[in-house]
Protein backbone atom coordinates (compact mmCIF):
# COMPACT_ATOMS: atom_id res chain seq x y z
CA UNK A 1 0.00 0.00 0.00
CA UNK A 2 1.07 3.61 -0.75
CA UNK A 3 0.43 5.78 1.91
CA UNK A 4 -0.18 9.12 0.02
CA UNK A 5 0.34 12.76 0.93
CA UNK A 6 -1.23 16.08 -0.68
CA UNK A 7 1.06 18.86 -1.00
CA UNK A 8 -2.08 21.33 -0.31
CA UNK A 9 -0.56 24.79 1.09
CA UNK A 10 0.61 26.67 -1.57
CA UNK A 11 -0.26 30.31 -2.37
CA UNK A 12 -1.19 29.93 -5.89
CA UNK A 13 0.02 33.27 -6.78
CA UNK A 14 -0.23 32.79 -10.24
CA UNK A 15 -3.88 32.69 -10.90
CA UNK A 16 -4.32 35.82 -8.62
CA UNK A 17 -7.41 37.43 -8.42
CA UNK A 18 -9.66 34.24 -8.88
CA UNK A 19 -6.80 32.79 -6.41
CA UNK A 20 -6.97 34.63 -3.29
CA UNK A 21 -5.02 34.27 0.02
CA UNK A 22 -8.22 32.57 1.82
CA UNK A 23 -8.78 29.89 -1.17
CA UNK A 24 -5.97 29.42 -3.32
CA UNK A 25 -6.89 27.86 -6.56
CA UNK A 26 -6.09 23.98 -5.11
CA UNK A 27 -10.11 24.48 -4.28
CA UNK A 28 -11.06 25.70 -6.61
CA UNK A 29 -12.26 24.12 -9.71
CA UNK A 30 -10.25 25.15 -13.22
CA UNK A 31 -10.77 22.08 -15.54
CA UNK A 32 -15.06 22.95 -15.56
CA UNK A 33 -15.43 19.54 -13.43
CA UNK A 34 -16.94 21.14 -10.86
CA UNK A 35 -14.66 19.50 -8.68
CA UNK A 36 -12.02 21.50 -6.82
CA UNK A 37 -7.96 20.35 -7.77
CA UNK A 38 -7.99 19.18 -4.31
CA UNK A 39 -10.86 17.01 -4.56
CA UNK A 40 -9.84 15.76 -7.94
CA UNK A 41 -6.49 14.90 -6.45
CA UNK A 42 -7.66 13.27 -3.42
CA UNK A 43 -10.31 11.33 -5.81
CA UNK A 44 -7.42 9.61 -7.77
CA UNK A 45 -5.16 8.61 -4.88
CA UNK A 46 -8.11 7.02 -2.55
CA UNK A 47 -7.84 3.33 -4.76
CA UNK A 48 -4.17 3.43 -4.11
CA UNK A 49 -4.42 4.28 -0.43
CA UNK A 50 -7.19 1.83 0.23
CA UNK A 51 -9.51 4.16 1.80
CA UNK A 52 -9.63 7.74 3.57
CA UNK A 53 -7.71 6.16 6.61
CA UNK A 54 -4.41 6.26 4.83
CA UNK A 55 -4.77 9.68 3.13
CA UNK A 56 -3.01 12.81 4.09
CA UNK A 57 -3.30 16.20 3.45
CA UNK A 58 -0.37 18.75 4.60
CA UNK A 59 -1.25 22.48 4.37
CA UNK A 60 -1.13 25.77 5.99
CA UNK A 61 -3.16 27.12 8.83
CA UNK A 62 -5.13 29.57 6.87
CA UNK A 63 -6.77 27.31 4.58
CA UNK A 64 -7.21 24.43 7.00
CA UNK A 65 -11.06 24.81 7.24
CA UNK A 66 -11.38 25.08 3.51
CA UNK A 67 -9.32 21.30 3.21
CA UNK A 68 -12.17 20.33 6.49
CA UNK A 69 -14.92 21.78 4.15
CA UNK A 70 -13.92 20.07 0.59
CA UNK A 71 -12.69 16.87 2.24
CA UNK A 72 -15.15 15.70 5.25
CA UNK A 73 -14.41 12.13 4.79
CA UNK A 74 -10.30 12.73 5.68
CA UNK A 75 -9.82 11.48 9.34
CA UNK A 76 -8.77 14.94 11.26
CA UNK A 77 -5.47 13.17 12.43
CA UNK A 78 -4.28 12.88 8.77
CA UNK A 79 -4.82 16.41 8.08
CA UNK A 80 -1.44 18.11 9.21
CA UNK A 81 -1.28 21.80 9.80
CA UNK A 82 1.39 24.17 8.64
CA UNK A 83 1.02 27.23 11.10
CA UNK A 84 2.78 28.90 8.26
CA UNK A 85 3.48 28.42 4.47
CA UNK A 86 7.58 27.66 4.41
CA UNK A 87 7.51 25.82 1.15
CA UNK A 88 7.92 22.13 0.17
CA UNK A 89 11.24 20.94 2.00
CA UNK A 90 9.30 21.66 5.62
CA UNK A 91 6.35 20.52 4.48
CA UNK A 92 7.63 16.93 2.82
CA UNK A 93 9.84 16.63 6.20
CA UNK A 94 7.38 17.00 8.65
CA UNK A 95 4.91 14.60 6.74
CA UNK A 96 7.29 11.95 6.34
CA UNK A 97 8.31 12.02 10.37
CA UNK A 98 4.95 12.35 11.20
CA UNK A 99 3.52 9.29 8.45
CA UNK A 100 6.70 7.03 9.80
CA UNK A 101 5.33 7.71 13.23
CA UNK A 102 1.60 6.07 12.29
CA UNK A 103 3.06 3.11 9.44
CA UNK A 104 6.76 2.53 10.89
CA UNK A 105 9.81 4.01 8.93
CA UNK A 106 9.47 1.13 6.20
CA UNK A 107 6.22 2.42 5.25
CA UNK A 108 6.35 3.47 1.17
CA UNK A 109 5.67 7.46 1.31
CA UNK A 110 4.06 9.17 -1.87
CA UNK A 111 3.86 13.07 -2.17
CA UNK A 112 1.54 14.70 -4.73
CA UNK A 113 0.72 18.54 -5.49
CA UNK A 114 -2.83 19.42 -5.42
CA UNK A 115 -2.74 21.29 -8.92
CA UNK A 116 -2.13 18.57 -11.33
CA UNK A 117 -4.16 17.65 -14.56
CA UNK A 118 -4.11 13.94 -15.48
CA UNK A 119 -5.55 12.64 -18.45
CA UNK A 120 -5.16 8.74 -18.35
CA UNK A 121 -6.56 7.60 -15.01
CA UNK A 122 -5.39 3.81 -15.31
CA UNK A 123 -2.02 4.45 -16.66
CA UNK A 124 -1.64 7.26 -14.04
CA UNK A 125 -2.66 4.37 -11.23
CA UNK A 126 -0.28 1.59 -12.74
CA UNK A 127 2.48 4.28 -12.68
CA UNK A 128 2.06 4.77 -9.27
CA UNK A 129 2.12 0.76 -9.16
CA UNK A 130 5.26 0.66 -10.45
CA UNK A 131 6.80 3.42 -8.80
CA UNK A 132 5.60 1.64 -5.45
CA UNK A 133 6.86 -1.63 -6.26
CA UNK A 134 10.23 0.25 -7.13
CA UNK A 135 10.62 2.74 -3.62
CA UNK A 136 9.48 -1.19 -2.22
CA UNK A 137 12.80 -3.49 -3.33
CA UNK A 138 15.25 -0.30 -3.46
CA UNK A 139 17.03 2.72 -1.41
CA UNK A 140 15.12 4.59 -3.68
CA UNK A 141 13.43 8.19 -4.27
CA UNK A 142 11.64 7.87 -7.30
CA UNK A 143 10.16 10.53 -9.57
CA UNK A 144 8.33 10.64 -12.40
CA UNK A 145 9.17 11.91 -15.91
CA UNK A 146 7.06 13.98 -17.82
CA UNK A 147 8.12 14.45 -21.91
CA UNK A 148 8.98 17.48 -21.81
CA UNK A 149 7.44 19.66 -25.23
CA UNK A 150 9.51 23.45 -24.22
CA UNK A 151 12.06 24.64 -22.59
CA UNK A 152 10.40 25.70 -19.54
CA UNK A 153 11.95 27.42 -17.15
CA UNK A 154 9.14 26.56 -13.95
CA UNK A 155 10.21 23.05 -14.16
CA UNK A 156 12.97 21.03 -12.52
CA UNK A 157 14.39 18.67 -15.29
CA UNK A 158 15.78 15.30 -14.84
CA UNK A 159 18.75 13.22 -16.62
CA UNK A 160 18.36 9.70 -17.21
CA UNK A 161 21.06 7.88 -15.97
CA UNK A 162 21.38 3.81 -16.31
CA UNK A 163 18.09 1.05 -16.76
CA UNK A 164 17.12 -0.81 -13.26
CA UNK A 165 14.90 -2.99 -14.96
CA UNK A 166 11.26 -3.18 -15.54
CA UNK A 167 8.37 -2.78 -13.01
CA UNK A 168 4.63 -3.32 -13.85
CA UNK A 169 5.69 -3.14 -17.90
CA UNK A 170 7.44 0.03 -17.23
CA UNK A 171 11.28 0.73 -17.05
CA UNK A 172 12.81 2.60 -14.37
CA UNK A 173 16.28 4.63 -14.92
CA UNK A 174 19.03 5.74 -12.03
CA UNK A 175 18.62 9.85 -12.41
CA UNK A 176 21.86 10.93 -13.41
CA UNK A 177 21.36 14.87 -12.51
CA UNK A 178 18.72 16.59 -11.01
CA UNK A 179 17.74 20.37 -11.93
CA UNK A 180 15.67 22.71 -10.57
CA UNK A 181 13.88 25.60 -12.89
CA UNK A 182 17.13 26.43 -14.99
CA UNK A 183 17.25 29.18 -17.19
CA UNK A 184 16.00 28.86 -20.73
CA UNK A 185 19.36 28.48 -22.48
CA UNK A 186 20.19 25.68 -20.15
CA UNK A 187 16.35 24.20 -20.56
CA UNK A 188 16.85 24.13 -24.60
CA UNK A 189 20.29 22.56 -24.20
CA UNK A 190 18.84 19.82 -21.79
CA UNK A 191 16.03 19.20 -24.36
CA UNK A 192 18.48 19.16 -27.34
CA UNK A 193 20.74 15.73 -26.06
CA UNK A 194 17.19 13.72 -25.51
CA UNK A 195 18.00 12.67 -22.22
CA UNK A 196 15.73 14.69 -20.31
CA UNK A 197 12.29 14.20 -18.75
CA UNK A 198 10.30 17.06 -16.23
CA UNK A 199 9.71 16.61 -13.62
CA UNK A 200 5.88 15.90 -12.50
CA UNK A 201 6.33 17.00 -8.57
CA UNK A 202 5.34 13.51 -7.46
CA UNK A 203 7.97 11.78 -5.24
CA UNK A 204 7.83 7.91 -4.21
CA UNK A 205 10.23 6.69 -1.47
CA UNK A 206 10.12 4.33 1.57
CA UNK A 207 9.79 6.73 4.79
CA UNK A 208 13.51 5.65 6.42
CA UNK A 209 15.47 6.27 2.59
CA UNK A 210 14.36 9.87 2.38
CA UNK A 211 14.50 10.87 6.54
CA UNK A 212 18.32 9.58 6.23
CA UNK A 213 19.01 11.59 3.18
CA UNK A 214 17.60 14.77 5.25
CA UNK A 215 19.90 13.88 7.83
CA UNK A 216 22.62 14.46 5.37
CA UNK A 217 21.50 16.66 2.92
CA UNK A 218 18.87 19.11 5.20
CA UNK A 219 20.04 18.96 8.83
CA UNK A 220 18.68 22.14 9.53
CA UNK A 221 14.94 21.30 8.45
CA UNK A 222 15.10 18.08 9.94
CA UNK A 223 16.69 18.42 13.21
CA UNK A 224 14.40 21.30 14.37
CA UNK A 225 11.08 19.60 13.23
CA UNK A 226 12.14 16.18 14.67
CA UNK A 227 12.85 18.42 17.69
CA UNK A 228 10.13 20.58 18.45
CA UNK A 229 7.14 19.72 15.86
CA UNK A 230 5.63 22.88 14.28
CA UNK A 231 6.70 24.92 16.79
CA UNK A 232 10.00 24.81 14.63
CA UNK A 233 8.48 26.54 11.62
CA UNK A 234 8.88 30.15 12.94
CA UNK A 235 12.78 29.60 12.27
CA UNK A 236 12.55 27.33 9.47
CA UNK A 237 13.91 28.54 5.90
CA UNK A 238 11.42 28.91 3.28
CA UNK A 239 13.18 26.00 0.46
CA UNK A 240 11.42 23.50 -1.93
CA UNK A 241 12.39 19.90 -1.80
CA UNK A 242 13.63 20.12 -5.05
CA UNK A 243 16.47 22.10 -4.06
CA UNK A 244 17.00 20.66 -0.10
CA UNK A 245 16.65 17.10 -1.16
CA UNK A 246 16.19 16.24 -4.92
CA UNK A 247 19.60 18.24 -6.21
CA UNK A 248 21.75 16.89 -4.06
CA UNK A 249 20.72 12.67 -3.37
CA UNK A 250 22.26 10.05 -5.61
CA UNK A 251 18.92 7.84 -4.76
CA UNK A 252 17.20 8.96 -7.41
CA UNK A 253 15.17 7.05 -9.77
CA UNK A 254 12.63 8.29 -12.38
CA UNK A 255 9.78 6.38 -14.10
CA UNK A 256 8.52 7.88 -17.88
CA UNK A 257 4.80 9.13 -17.00
CA UNK A 258 3.13 8.36 -19.62
CA UNK A 259 -0.45 8.90 -18.55
CA UNK A 260 -1.10 12.90 -19.89
CA UNK A 261 -0.34 15.63 -17.15
CA UNK A 262 -0.24 19.42 -17.02
CA UNK A 263 0.85 21.50 -14.29
CA UNK A 264 -1.84 23.83 -14.01
CA UNK A 265 0.71 26.34 -12.56
CA UNK A 266 -0.77 29.88 -14.32
CA UNK A 267 -3.78 31.56 -16.39
CA UNK A 268 -2.21 29.86 -19.83
CA UNK A 269 -2.79 26.56 -18.26
CA UNK A 270 -6.30 26.73 -18.92
CA UNK A 271 -6.04 27.64 -22.54
CA UNK A 272 -4.41 23.97 -22.82
CA UNK A 273 -6.93 22.29 -21.00
CA UNK A 274 -10.37 23.95 -22.38
CA UNK A 275 -9.67 25.54 -25.64
CA UNK A 276 -11.52 24.03 -28.49
CA UNK A 277 -11.24 23.79 -31.71
CA UNK A 278 -11.54 27.08 -33.81
CA UNK A 279 -12.54 29.47 -30.86
CA UNK A 280 -10.32 32.43 -30.98
CA UNK A 281 -10.04 32.55 -27.59
CA UNK A 282 -10.85 30.93 -23.82
CA UNK A 283 -13.80 32.40 -22.54
CA UNK A 284 -15.02 32.20 -18.94
CA UNK A 285 -17.22 35.59 -19.24
CA UNK A 286 -19.91 36.71 -21.35
CA UNK A 287 -17.13 38.28 -24.14
CA UNK A 288 -17.58 40.66 -26.95
CA UNK A 289 -14.61 40.51 -28.59
CA UNK A 290 -14.06 42.64 -32.00
CA UNK A 291 -10.55 41.44 -33.51
CA UNK A 292 -9.65 39.64 -30.45
CA UNK A 293 -7.92 36.20 -30.45
CA UNK A 294 -5.56 34.18 -28.55
CA UNK A 295 -6.82 35.20 -25.07
CA UNK A 296 -8.32 34.17 -21.97
CA UNK A 297 -11.10 35.90 -20.68
CA UNK A 298 -12.48 35.18 -17.35
CA UNK A 299 -14.89 36.65 -14.80
CA UNK A 300 -16.16 35.76 -11.28
CA UNK A 301 -19.88 36.44 -12.29
CA UNK A 302 -20.41 34.98 -15.70
CA UNK A 303 -23.10 37.77 -15.86
CA UNK A 304 -20.29 40.11 -16.06
CA UNK A 305 -20.05 41.69 -19.80
CA UNK A 306 -16.53 41.85 -21.02
CA UNK A 307 -15.80 43.58 -24.41
CA UNK A 308 -12.34 43.97 -26.61
CA UNK A 309 -11.30 45.45 -29.71
CA UNK A 310 -8.26 44.39 -31.54
CA UNK A 311 -6.93 42.44 -28.75
CA UNK A 312 -4.14 39.27 -29.14
CA UNK A 313 -2.76 37.13 -26.69
CA UNK A 314 -3.76 38.84 -23.60
CA UNK A 315 -5.59 37.32 -20.01
CA UNK A 316 -8.04 39.65 -18.94
CA UNK A 317 -9.23 38.44 -15.30
CA UNK A 318 -12.28 40.30 -13.01
CA UNK A 319 -12.71 38.58 -9.98
CA UNK A 320 -15.09 40.60 -6.98
CA UNK A 321 -13.09 44.21 -6.79
CA UNK A 322 -9.73 42.82 -8.66
CA UNK A 323 -9.49 43.30 -12.49
CA UNK A 324 -6.13 42.40 -13.77
CA UNK A 325 -4.95 42.37 -17.73
CA UNK A 326 -1.51 40.71 -18.69
CA UNK A 327 -0.11 39.44 -21.50
CA UNK A 328 -0.10 35.84 -22.13
CA UNK A 329 3.78 35.61 -21.79
CA UNK A 330 4.22 37.75 -18.39
CA UNK A 331 1.69 35.92 -16.27
CA UNK A 332 5.26 34.75 -14.15
CA UNK A 333 5.16 37.83 -13.19
CA UNK A 334 2.06 38.06 -11.17
CA UNK A 335 3.74 36.87 -7.95
CA UNK A 336 5.94 40.27 -8.46
CA UNK A 337 3.00 42.17 -9.35
CA UNK A 338 1.27 40.74 -6.00
CA UNK A 339 4.57 42.02 -3.57
CA UNK A 340 4.03 45.41 -5.30
CA UNK A 341 0.15 45.80 -4.13
CA UNK A 342 0.97 44.39 -0.53
CA UNK A 343 4.06 47.47 -0.06
CA UNK A 344 1.49 49.51 -1.94
CA UNK A 345 -2.19 48.27 -0.50
N1 LIG B 1 1.82 22.07 2.66
C1 LIG B 1 2.45 22.89 1.84
N2 LIG B 1 3.25 23.87 2.37
N3 LIG B 1 2.30 22.76 0.51
C2 LIG B 1 2.96 23.61 -0.30
C3 LIG B 1 3.79 24.64 0.19
C4 LIG B 1 3.94 24.78 1.62
O1 LIG B 1 4.63 25.66 2.14
N4 LIG B 1 4.29 25.33 -0.87
C5 LIG B 1 3.79 24.73 -1.98
N5 LIG B 1 2.97 23.71 -1.64
C6 LIG B 1 2.23 22.81 -2.55
C7 LIG B 1 1.50 23.53 -3.66
O2 LIG B 1 0.14 23.76 -3.27
C8 LIG B 1 1.59 22.53 -4.82
O3 LIG B 1 0.52 21.59 -4.76
C9 LIG B 1 2.89 21.75 -4.53
O4 LIG B 1 3.20 21.99 -3.16
C10 LIG B 1 4.07 22.17 -5.43
O5 LIG B 1 4.37 23.53 -5.18
P1 LIG B 1 4.54 24.56 -6.37
O6 LIG B 1 4.86 25.89 -5.77
O7 LIG B 1 3.37 24.47 -7.30
O8 LIG B 1 5.85 24.00 -7.08
P2 LIG B 1 6.31 24.29 -8.58
O9 LIG B 1 5.20 23.99 -9.53
O10 LIG B 1 6.92 25.65 -8.63
O11 LIG B 1 7.50 23.20 -8.79
C11 LIG B 1 7.34 21.83 -8.43
O12 LIG B 1 6.43 21.16 -9.30
C12 LIG B 1 6.84 21.10 -10.69
C13 LIG B 1 5.79 20.32 -11.48
O13 LIG B 1 4.54 20.88 -11.30
C14 LIG B 1 8.74 21.19 -8.50
O14 LIG B 1 8.69 19.90 -7.91
C15 LIG B 1 9.24 21.11 -9.95
O15 LIG B 1 10.47 20.38 -10.00
C16 LIG B 1 8.20 20.40 -10.82
O16 LIG B 1 8.65 20.34 -12.18
MG1 LIG C 1 3.07 23.82 -9.35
Amino acid sequence: VLIPVILAGGKGERFWPLSRRQKPKQFLSLDGTGSSLLQSTADRLLPLAQGWENLWVITSALVADVVREQLPNLPEANLLIEPEGRDTAPAVTWATLEVAKRYGENAVVGFFPADHWIGDQAAYQNTLKAATAVAQSKKAIVTLGIQPNFPSTGYGYIEQGENEGEYEGLPVYRVSRFTEKPDQDTAKTFIETGRFSWNSGMFIFRAEVVLNELYTYAPNIIRPLAEQGTAAYATLEKKSIDYALMEQTQLAYVLPADFGWDDLGDWNALERLLQKEGQKNVELATHVGLDTQGSILYAGDPDEVIVTIGLEDVVIVRNGKATLVVHKERTQDIKKVLKLLQDNP
